[in-house]
């Protein structure tokens, strides 16, 4: 069999961030021909062919899309569109994806699933159980004892995970999923964890059946301030590489995280093909599993695709169709690690005034030809953005935009992406000022 071939028509499900980066990656791969992206924003027209007004979620309409535009690679970006079962339908047709089927995607879709088969792969992760009644969750919680992690079962869009720091917190979580129903369906089974302390980090790896090949470990800052203050959300920027996660202990992590669980997934019958999330948190007694997702993070996506030394698409092509080891073996890929460019890239957000509540929308963005001209080195990738009446863009979403800079180390990084985004404005843009780096003393403070 000749080796796995590069597709010349891609297809990335999604409209975010991740998607912008992962349609300006594909589309510097030599061979491809053509790049689309449905829904898209119309921040994404300089590397893709955008095809809006499109329901990611529904899987007919993606089959009949990718058969019309005869697509040779489908990409899914989001969760939604897997757990609604899209990689399936798309299987079924005989259309090669990158995503894996509902089944494997469970493992983001469920924390009770994940913990199972992490727990029968053998992966470390914090001491927890899975409870559907009150009184059994307070009394384990209890055991336990405060901090204690709460956590809805399904998908919550970020919000359905509660660090306690009293029991009495904890009580409130417990009865707002399990009682008062705030997070709906997706918190009728709650997850209760003992709190682990440390650094986090996120390991994503491209994988197909049997093989597990990763990117470099990121960080997101996952809190809306500096300082890590505030409400939790979807990230609000990411760097790497990471000071606290060298090379070895990355490898030795696929070895036991990503591998495991792909053989396990594999052995229950549904195989993952797809990318694999773990995210991690790097305790004093080892690194703990805290949670899988089943595809890239964003916004570690924008931070991670730029530094990547691979043609993506033929390796994506190559895990759709369980071809990975071989594509890795023809592309002289070791180990378990995905060769990266020396340097480091920050990626930071700029979000919408409002967000993550109730994020603000429809406001003019100004200064994105300054980085052009003024930080060409800077990458912009657009997520909530709309098209303005005048021909510019106008913000539409809770995280509008990612910066992202790169440079020969994470302050040099971190430097060309606050720069850049420093030049662009829209009113009430947050943006925190310490990814990446440590957050600068406030004057006066005692040194
Ligand atoms: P998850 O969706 O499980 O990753 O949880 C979201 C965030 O909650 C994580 O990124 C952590 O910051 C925090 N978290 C989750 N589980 C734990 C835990 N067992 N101990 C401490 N923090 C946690
Ligand atoms: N940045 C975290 C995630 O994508 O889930």
């Amino acid at each position: 069999m000749p080796v796995p071939a590069t597709p010349g028509r891609i297809l990335v499900i999604g409209s975010g961030g991740r998607e912008h980066a992962l349609a300006w990656r594909l589309a510097h791969d030599p061979g491809i021909e053509v790049v689309m992206v449905a829904p898209g924003n119309p921040g994404m027209h300089g590397v893709a062919t955008v095809i809006p007004g499109f329901d990611a979620t529904d899987p007919a309409a993606v089959v009949a899309l990718a058969r019309e535009r005869r697509v040779e690679l489908v990409v899914v970006g989001p969760e939604g569109p897997l757990v609604a079962g899209v990689a399936d339908a798309l299987r079924a047709a005989g259309i090669p994806v990158f995503g894996p089927d509902a089944a494997a995607a469970r493992i983001e879709g469920s924390k009770a699933f994940c913990r199972e088969v992490a727990g029968a792969a053998g992966v470390p992760m914090a001491e927890g159980a899975v409870f559907d009644a009150a009184a059994a969750a307070l009394a384990y919680a209890a055991r336990l004892g405060a901090p204690v992690v709460v956590k809805a079962d399904g998908l919550a869009a970020g919000k359905g995970v509660t660090v306690c720091a009293t029991l009495a917190e904890a009580e409130e979580a417990i009865r707002d999923a399990l009682e008062r129903r705030v997070f709906g369906a997706a918190g009728a089974r709650i997850v209760v964890e003992a709190a682990l302390r440390g650094a986090e980090a996120s390991l994503i790896a491209i994988c197909d059946a049997t093989t597990a090949l990763a990117l470099p470990p990121a960080r997101d800052h996952k809190r809306i301030g500096a300082g890590d203050r505030g409400p939790n959300t979807g990230g609000m920027g990411a760097f790497s590489p990471l000071p606290d996660l060298e090379e070895a202990a990355s490898a030795a992590l696929v070895e036991r995280v990503h591998g495991p669980v792909l053989a396990e997934l594999a052995r229950r019958g549904t195989p993952f093909r797809g990318a694999l999330y773990a995210g991690l948190m790097l305790t004093e007694e080892g690194p703990r599993l805290l949670e899988f997702n089943a595809r890239f993070g964003d916004p570690e996506a924008q931070a991670l695709l730029p530094r990547l030394s691979v043609p993506l698409a033929r390796l994506l092509l190559a895990a759709a169709t369980d071809r990975l080891a071989e594509a890795a073996a023809a592309l002289g890929i070791g180990g378990p690690l995905l060769p990266a460019e020396p340097g480091a890239t920050v990626a930071v957000v700029l979000a919408a005034p409002g967000y993550p509540a109730r994020p603000e929308v429809g406001a003019p963005i100004t200064g994105l030809e300054a980085v052009a001209r003024m930080a060409p080195g800077a990458l912009v990738f657009h997520a909530g953005v709309a098209a303005g009446r005048d021909g510019g863009l106008v913000t539409a979403g809770g995280r509008v935009l990612t910066v992202v800079g790169r440079g020969a180390d994470l302050a040099e990084a971190a430097r060309e992406a606050h720069d850049a985004a420093e030049l662009i404005d829209f009113p009430g843009l947050q943006r925190r000022r310490d990814v990446g780096r440590p957050l600068p003393a406030p004057a006066g403070a005692a040194r």
